[in-house]
């Protein structure tokens, strides 16, 4: 009779993951890292829920194979998971963050990284965690990518989180109306979002939105 203090864990069978544990072990790290936001910050939360939704749909519109759409919807949904190191007070506070504030903000993307990289079968959503707040023209951050150098997956992510960003209610400014938020988005294309990204996402919106408002869509793709 094996001596079961010697034995492998149930789940472990001959020493390598089957197929399907992997994938339960990848979903349930997913809700698990959600949850966790959840209990904590449910206002960063629900962003990164409406984010997910966004980063999905422009993913699908550009026909990307379903593997990389479901984990660009992965990504988004914990892209913010780094922010689980900051103070929620600063998180949230009304007035402008200080320069030093602002430096603890920006380490939520290599904080995001250091949860991740410790999960093997988490990495594919690394690049979105990473580099969601770097610009096409270089000039974001963490480290300074450019253009095609910036995941695809982040590029798609930053726009997704910067319409939220603009759209809903936070401490520091009232929600934007979604026509704004589109303008915005526009007016920073082939500077701050890879511009194939915000047209996907206009045209995204255009096929959501009610056709009243459909009008002011088109003005702003010419
Ligand atoms: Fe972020």
């Amino acid at each position: 009779m094996p001596d079961p203090a010697n034995s492998p864990p149930p789940f472990v069978g001959n020493g390598s993951l089957s197929e399907l544990e992997i994938d339960l072990f990848y979903e349930h790290s997913i809700v698990m890292l959600s949850n966790m936001l959840k209990a904590r910050d449910p206002v960063t939360h629900s962003h990164c829920q409406r984010v997910s939704d966004n980063a999905r749909q422009i993913a699908e519109h550009l026909n990307l194979p379903q593997l990389t759409v479901e984990h660009i919807a992965d990504s988004a949904l914990i892209h913010d998971i780094g922010k689980l190191a900051l103070s929620l007070e600063d998180l949230h506070k009304a007035e402008p963050l200080s320069a030093l504030e602002y430096e603890q903000f920006k380490s939520h993307t290599t904080n995001g990284k250091w949860i991740l990289e410790h999960i093997r079968f988490l990495h594919p959503l690394i690049g979105g965690v990473y580099h969601h707040h770097e610009r096409w023209d270089g000039g974001g951050y963490p480290l300074g990518l450019a253009g095609n150098a910036i995941p695809l997956m982040a590029r798609i992510i930053a726009v997704a989180d910067a319409f939220d960003a603009i759209t809903s209610q936070r401490a520091y400014q009232s929600a934007q109306s979604i026509e704004y938020g589109l303008e915005e988005l526009a007016s920073c294309s082939g500077t701050q979002f890879d511009p194939q990204i915000v047209d996907a996402f206009l045209i995204v919106m255009q096929e959501r939105v009610p056709p009243r408002s459909r009008m002011q869509l088109v003005a702003l793709e010419r």
